[in-house]
């Protein structure tokens, strides 16, 4: 299934070295080719001989052994494979990789590609869980890194936790989902998810219970058919979907002006659940209790609807506009007014009201209602509408 397929992996240094050995002959058990590069602390782990009689292949060490042009310079080495995978990525390397360094051969390849890159992190669990690394791996997620992992168990070091490398299978799945050339393929899309949040003062805010969970899965679900994701996400608690580029937002002001950025797209999902007021002036300061119980008077404007304003563009409007209509009452007659109202193609309806558990659960019942009427849908899970849904765009955009 990889056949013919290119890889450039680069090793750095931890003991999860070793497994990258397991990777390089899966990898060729499948039909790719791996042209390994070590860092030197990967050289204390794995030896280059073994990388290269495993791989078959010239093995890269050596950002000076490049300089001689006339055999292969690292730009083109970074660029003469279908997906570059880092694997294991320390946090030293991650760091680098976050702030642009090119202080040797793997991070100046890291630099100079123009591939999508998977990486595999292994450390231990403090430095995984320190701020700098987390960080530099939102760093990454935003510039459209791929991550596989960490797994949570038993460490070399002694202590247990998230930090240990993802098995090798489990990285050749995720290299071969990297490199699916699906239907939506040369197609970009945006997907908005999760709530926003309002400031009050620089302490408080006006949110809501979107859990951001419906919108990853869309996102996951239209990257795996192949297409180019922009995912604009406001600060939801569920984790960042992979292989897509991830721009996080706090306010709807900040969302609208992230849409605007990402424009134009074949495709845009509108799942955030955006608030639709903000405070005409939040003060610098916190607002104090008076003493004699009177409530702070509060100013509020109403935010741009950033679903209407892109469906309603006369220049540049995507070929497909995707809502959301999150009702408590007369679901249907509302959400058909909801399409009209704001000029969508599409509203996927569901009913929120408490007793559904559908906000912040893990399933979904929605109606799909466009020109054609209202289509609905079993209640299944989000994993499931959003793979049901990525077919429907990509029945129409393919
Ligand atoms: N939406 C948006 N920008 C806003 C408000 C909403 O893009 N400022 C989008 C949401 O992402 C969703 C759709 O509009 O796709 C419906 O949101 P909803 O809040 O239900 O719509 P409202 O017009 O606010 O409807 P109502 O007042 O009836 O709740």
């Amino acid at each position: 299934m990889l056949e013919g397929k290119r890889i450039l992996l680069i090793v750095s240094g931890g003991i999860a070295a070793f497994k990258s050995l397991d990777l390089i002959r899966r990898l060729r058990e499948r039909g790719a080719e791996v042209t390994p590069v070590l860092t030197r602390a990967a050289e204390q782990f794995v030896t280059p001989l073994s990388a290269s009689a495993l791989a078959a292949n010239k093995v890269y060490r050596d950002l000076f052994d490049l300089t001689d042009e006339a055999e292969m310079g690292h730009i083109e080495l970074s660029r003469a494979a279908d997906l570059v995978v880092v694997a294991p990525a320390t946090a030293n390397l991650l760091a680098k990789m976050a702030h642009g360094l090119a202080s040797d051969l793997a991070s100046t390849l890291l630099l100079a590609t123009d591939k999508r890159v998977l990486v595999a992190p292994a450390m231990n669990v403090r430095m995984w869980e320190h701020a700098a690394t987390k960080r530099n791996i939102a760093t990454l997620r935003g510039d459209g890194v791929l991550f596989i992992g960490p797994d949570e168990g038993d460490m070399a070091c002694g202590e247990y936790g998230p930090g240990r490398m993802a098995e090798p299978m489990a990285i050749v799945d995720a290299i071969s989902a990297a490199l699916m050339d699906g239907p939506l393929k040369g197609k970009r899309v945006l997907v908005t998810s999760g709530p926003t949040h309002e400031p009050i003062d620089p302490v408080r805010y006006i949110a809501n219970r979107s859990s951001g969970a419906q919108g990853s899965a869309i996102a996951r679900a239209l990257a795996a058919l192949g297409a180019e994701v922009v995912f604009i996400t406001g600060p939801a608690s569920v984790a960042r979907p992979m292989g897509v580029r991830v721009v996080e937002v706090e306010t709807a002001t900040e969302m609208a002006a992230a849409v605007d950025a990402a424009l134009p797209v074949d495709a845009a999902i509108f799942a955030a659940a955006v608030a639709d007021w903000r405070m005409v002036s939040a003060p610098a300061s916190k607002i104090k209790k008076d003493g004699k119980g009177s409530l702070p008077a509060l100013e509020f404007a109403e935010n741009r609807d950033i679903l209407a304003s892109v469906a309603q563009l006369e220049n540049g409007r995507p070929h497909l506009v995707v809502g959301f209509a999150a009702e408590t009452d007369d679901v249907i007659e509302n959400a058909t007014a909801k399409r009209l109202r704001k000029g969508c193609d599409w509203i996927l309806a569901n009913d929120v009201s408490p007793e559904t558990g559908i906000m912040g659960g893990p399933e979904n019942a929605v109606t799909l209602i466009s020109e054609a009427g209202a289509e609905s849908w079993p209640r299944m899970g989000k994993d499931q509408v959003a793979a049901k849904l990525a077919a429907k765009i990509a029945g129409v955009l393919a």
